[in-house]
């Protein structure tokens, strides 16, 4: 059940399951649209656990059709720095819940390389974006899609790190000190310049932050979703199910 959205795109469902269904939706749409008006869909997904389930939904037997995937090019807002077939890696998730079960052509898969140096694979990464979104400032993704990790962070930008202010890469490699290790990220003016951003927060433990981040004091150190406000009015929209949405 859907409550009526508020003027900041605020979709809030029941339940995880709900969300999912809303967000594989609007994925499907949003590659309707953008397929017919330039005739590619341009994806930059999300780790973490809240997405795979809309992955597995995209790829079932009642979505998968729906999408016209030799048009669509999948990207990552971020990866960890471990080989794709380890537990840890965003491309193994959305490998295993989705792009192995969709005819997606296997050049539309853009994997952030994980494995070896991460400075490097952020500055390889960058340089396919540039050749994909040829002669633009910024990248322009048709559909970022990003999660809200408890503490605030988005992608892999993580509260006091570095790649917080950057302002010029596309994609940076982030030390984050928590895990003691670099993570390779969508720098927020990346993100900032999609066409369209999906934020999906499910379960209690986001609902003490999710506020915050909202409609709270701006804070982006500590909070660093708060980087995320699109160029475009209205581009960005929130999937939350009611125990995220408990404190709003
Ligand atoms: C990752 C992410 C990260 C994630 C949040 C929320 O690689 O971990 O992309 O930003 O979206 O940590 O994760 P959950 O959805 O699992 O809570």
């Amino acid at each position: 059940m859907e409550a009526a959205p508020s003027a900041r795109n605020i979709l809030i469902f029941e339940d995880g399951e709900q969300v999912a269904r809303a967000a594989t939706e609007r994925f499907i749409e949003l590659a309707k649209q953008s397929i017919e008006a330039q005739g590619r869909f341009s994806v930059a997904l999300s780790g973490g656990s809240t997405p795979k389930r809309i992955y597995s939904l995209l790829a079932s037997d009642e979505y998968r059709t729906r999408v016209e995937w030799p048009k669509v090019h999948l990207f990552f807002g971020d990866e960890r720095t471990v080989p794709p077939d380890h537990p840890d890696s965003n491309y193994r998730m959305a490998n295993e819940a989705m792009i192995s079960h969709v005819p997606i052509p296997a050049e539309n898969v853009h994997r952030m390389v994980g494995e070896g140096d991460a400075v490097t694979n952020a500055r390889l990464y960058e340089d396919e974006l540039r050749v994909f979104f040829d002669g633009e400032a910024w990248p322009r993704f048709d559909l970022v899609m990003l999660g809200m990790g408890d503490d605030g962070h988005t992608a892999s930008l993580f509260p006091g790190s570095r790649a917080l202010h950057e302002q010029a890469a596309w994609v940076v490699a982030n030390w984050v000190e928590k895990f003691n290790t670099f993570r390779i990220t969508l720098s927020a003016p990346a993100i900032n310049h999609a066409a369209h951003v999906m934020f999906i927060v499910t379960g209690a433990a986001k609902a003490e932050r999710l506020p915050e981040v909202i409609s709270g004091p701006r804070q982006p150190d500590r909070l660093p979703s708060q980087l995320i406000h699109p160029e475009t009015e209205g581009a960005l929209e929130w999937f939350v199910d009611k125990a995220a949405a408990a404190k709003l």
